[in-house]
């Protein structure tokens, strides 16, 4: 009996879990960005309740590397708040469409600093829990060492098989030239001594 009792109440939290959390969000896991572009920070969502630029508001945070404080980054409700101060000043767009499930925003020029993890939070009332979407952002100097490391060797190898060509080509001109010249003495000295 006991047992059915358990039963009951797990499957009642199951069932009121899943009438609760109907906004699904989708963020990618992680962003690697060159320090100076432009990177878009996607965000999509599934909601079981009707959409409308109404219903919806959308939350971003951010959480710098190694630590849990979290700073609000943009806020969308009908139209896009920005962040007046901090960090995220001027740096940040709305990329989203509400009505089609998009809650992206766009950093502008990012540097290192952005390094961090970026929430995405989408409510749709009555929809006003479910997951977060997370993501990971890396903000690199450029192109990484190993992707220099293959172009430098391709351009260094084939250079170098240039050079090698080049350098036959030449040593072979050059052992004709001196043949000739060599050749052009011997007829010159040959001649002159006829002379005498
Ligand atoms: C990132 O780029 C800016 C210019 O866009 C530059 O001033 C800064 O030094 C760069 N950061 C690093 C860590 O190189
Ligand atoms: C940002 O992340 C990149 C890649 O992990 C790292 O190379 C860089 O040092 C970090 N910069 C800061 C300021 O945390």
């Amino acid at each position: 009996m006991i047992v059915t009792a358990e039963l009951r109440i797990l499957l009642f939290l199951h069932s009121t879990m899943i009438e609760v959390s109907a906004i699904e969000v989708h963020t990618p896991s992680e962003v690697v960005a060159v320090n100076g572009s432009d990177v878009k920070l996607s965000c999509t969502f599934k909601s079981t309740q009707p959409v409308s630029d109404q219903s919806v508001t959308v939350t971003w945070n951010y959480r710098p590397p190694n630590s849990q404080a979290e700073t609000s980054v943009f806020y969308y409700q009908g139209t896009p708040y920005p962040q007046e101060q901090g960090l995220f000043k001027g740096r940040v767009v709305w990329s989203g469409n509400v009505v089609k499930r998009d809650a992206s925003i766009t950093l502008l020029k990012v540097s290192p600093t952005f390094n961090g993890t970026y929430t995405c939070q989408v409510k749709n009332r009555p929809d006003v829990l479910g997951n977060h979407g997370e993501i990971d952002l890396k903000v690199v100097n450029k192109v990484s060492v190993s992707e220099i490391g293959i172009l430098g060797a391709a351009v260094g190898g084939s250079c170098a098989v240039i050079l090698v060509i080049l350098g036959i080509i030449m040593g072979v001109k050059l052992y004709k030239r001196r043949q000739k010249e060599m050749m052009d003495i011997e007829v010159y000295s040959v001649g002159k001594s006829d002379l005498y």
